[in-house]
């Protein structure tokens, strides 16, 4: 016997704090029953309908790590029928990515139907730190540098980048390659930092996500996460 909002949470249809409010307005039926009280527990063996959709049950537990190519869209479908990143990996469960990778983005993208990590990985206050590779437009100085080491703000909220690096810095060309961690995951929140400092990005990577890495991955390809990998990543609750 589980939690409702926890049954619905950990089968990936939302976060666990949207299957609450969805219990309380009597969105949720348990066995043909609306139920209303927060807390009511369950079994998995209950047919539970949550806005007219019967959750499936036993699903059995998948986990991919891909090398997204630029011109994938990170959903399961797209309004203007662009590629989605699940199109890229041969499975028969329903799985989602875990958070976003732009349209025009690159590297590391994980995918499941395990809506209960997937829910624990995405959420800001748990501060999985993701490593990304900007090419930016023009050189900073070390003034911008530094305000960027000590945090910005964007959108109201400061950013701090866990490290900071400059890997490349070509003068005749007119462009640096930066390397910055965040714990961050708000949309375009790489672009929107040096959009602030006044150097657009024209390419972004995402090399790490925790302590996964690309390795020699290649662009398109992917790879199921090992039991001692997922294990990992669940060991970081
Ligand atoms: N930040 C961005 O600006 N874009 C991404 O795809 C990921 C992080």
């Amino acid at each position: 016997m589980e939690r409702l909002q926890k049954i619905i949470a950990n089968s990936g249809y939302t976060s666990r704090r949207k299957a609450e409010e969805l219990i309380k307005s009597g969105k949720v039926k348990v066995n043909g029953q609306i139920i209303t009280e927060l807390g009511t527990k369950v079994s998995f063996n209950n047919q539970i309908e949550v806005n007219g959709t019967l959750l499936e049950k036993n699903e059995k537990k998948v986990y991919y790590l891909l090398n997204k190519p630029r011109k994938y869209i990170s959903s399961v479908s797209d309004e203007h029928n662009r590629p989605t990143v699940i199109s890229l990996i041969d499975t028969q469960e329903r799985i989602y990515p875990i958070g976003r990778l732009d349209y025009d983005t690159t590297g590391l993208l994980l995918l499941t139907n395990d809506g209960e990590l997937a829910n624990y990985l995405m959420h800001p206050k748990n501060e999985v730190e993701k490593t990304y590779i900007a090419k930016i437009e023009g050189i900073l100085t070390p003034s911008e540098f530094y305000s960027l080491k000590k945090g910005i703000v964007i959108d109201g909220r400061k950013v701090i980048p866990k490290h900071l690096k400059i890997r490349k810095t070509d003068k005749l060309k007119s462009y640096q390659i930066i390397e910055i961690s965040l714990i961050e995951g708000r949309n375009h929140i790489v672009k929107k930092i040096f959009k602030e400092l006044n150097h657009p990005v024209s390419k972004l990577k995402r090399e790490s996500f925790a302590f996964l890495t690309l390795n020699n991955l290649k662009s398109g390809d992917y790879r199921e996460l090992t039991i001692k990998e997922v294990k990992k990543l669940y060991s970081l609750k």
